[in-house]
């Protein structure tokens, strides 16, 4: 009988790994984007309309839903999948990341941080342990660690301080998610930019023993070779026979490079944030779709584009919408963003399964203009 919650690597190409995840709620092929569900919706987007994109896993956030509507009224209603009718694996984060980069006034101490809600201005508490409830009650496939990280570039002592307490907090987040068959929790390794500390870090999540590993701390403004850098040694300090998460990540450029070093899943705002902004990403690279010279255009966003945006819509139309502040442009332009990250994982995935991810990588920087297309 395969686990309730397991994971299998199918094939390697140097460092880069592709395999799947089986939980019951279905399988993760990964390499895997997940697309960002952080107030119980992909923003602008159905669930089916998400899912056709070929998203296997969304990710939703303690911080936001403990705020709005709270853990307890969605436990009332069935759980975070019922409430937001969407049936396939949900990850959420912890909240810790949350509140150092939203919650006004807060304070960390050995026990929790305390903070005030970006909303109401209330006050809020969370621990370890708390996070641990929330994410039980919202019904989360799989659960993330309670941890802290500081802001780059922060000094060594402050990281190493930082990343020790993120380590007693993985303990007892670990000890207070307790046995949950089906689901699963993941560690989030810290340590900053520093090899040691990250070491440290890995050895230290090894012993309490994870179902998955996060690489924590990076994306938070030290720059893309700063974090390439980091995760040519990271994911290797990581256990082999694990998922390996890289939080936060990123642009395509970002994504493939991380699957270089043997990352499996990500999550990311970009598809969907810039989509609100007429910001549309393509396999040529980026781009804005205010921008006037689209004004005329009876072109699709990209003309090899399969998605429903380019099937249906020119560039004039897309300009014109977003620029008109309609709803529709947001939609048409999640979506199209959302299909291309799907895209780059399924090539990828099929790259890495045929040995070809090299040549594959090469293509991908080949066919990228740099600036606006
Ligand atoms: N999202 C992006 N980076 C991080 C991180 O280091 N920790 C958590 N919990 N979430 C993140
Ligand atoms: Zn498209």
């Amino acid at each position: 009988m395969t686990q309730p919650f397991s994971f299998r690597c199918d094939a390697t190409d140097g460092r880069a790994r592709t395999g799947a995840i089986s939980t019951p709620r279905g399988e993760i092929r990964t390499p895997a984007f997940m697309p960002v569900g952080t107030a119980a919706t992909v923003k602008a987007m159905l669930p089916e309309s998400v899912r056709a994109t070929g998203a296997d896993i969304l990710l939703g956030n303690t911080y936001h839903l403990m705020l709005r509507p709270t853990a307890e009224r969605i436990d009332r209603l069935g759980g975070l999948h019922r409430f937001m009718n969407w049936d396939g694996p949900i990850l959420t984060d912890s909240g810790g990341f949350q509140v150092m980069s939203l919650g006004a006034l807060r304070k960390l101490d050995e026990d929790g941080v305390t903070f005030k809600s970006h909303i109401d201005g209330s006050k809020h508490r969370l621990t370890p342990e708390h996070s641990m409830e929330i994410q039980r009650l919202l019904g989360s496939d799989i659960v993330m660690c309670f941890d802290e990280c500081p802001s780059l570039p922060a000094d060594r002592d402050r990281i190493a301080t930082s990343m020790e307490l993120s380590m007693r907090w993985a303990a007892r987040s670990r000890a207070a998610f307790g046995d949950r068959p089906g689901h699963a929790l993941f560690g989030i390794q810290q340590g900053g930019l520093d090899r040691d500390l990250r070491a440290q870090s890995a050895d230290a999540l090894r012993d309490i023993g994870f179902d998955g590993y996060a690489v924590g701390g990076l994306a938070v403004g030290e720059g893309q070779d700063a974090m390439f850098d980091v995760l040519d040694y990271a994911p290797d300090q990581l256990p082999k026979d694990k998922p390996r998460y890289l939080m936060g990540v990123g642009k395509p450029d970002d994504i493939v490079g991380a699957v270089a070093r043997g990352i499996d899943m990500m999550d990311c705002v970009l598809p969907s944030r810039s989509g609100r902004t007429g910001q549309g990403w393509t396999r040529r690279g980026q781009v804005n779709l205010r921008n006037a010279r689209h004004a005329d255009d009876p072109r699709p966003l990209d003309e090899a584009c399969t998605c429903p945006t380019c099937q249906g819509y020119s560039r004039a139309y897309l300009h014109h919408v977003i620029r008109s502040q309609e709803i529709i442009g947001s939609m048409l332009l999640t979506w199209h963003n959302l299909h291309y990250f799907q895209e780059l994982m399924a090539g990828m995935r099929d790259a890495i399964a045929g040995a070809t991810f090299t040549a594959w990588q090469a293509g991908f920087h080949a066919m990228r203009a740099d600036g606006d297309i």
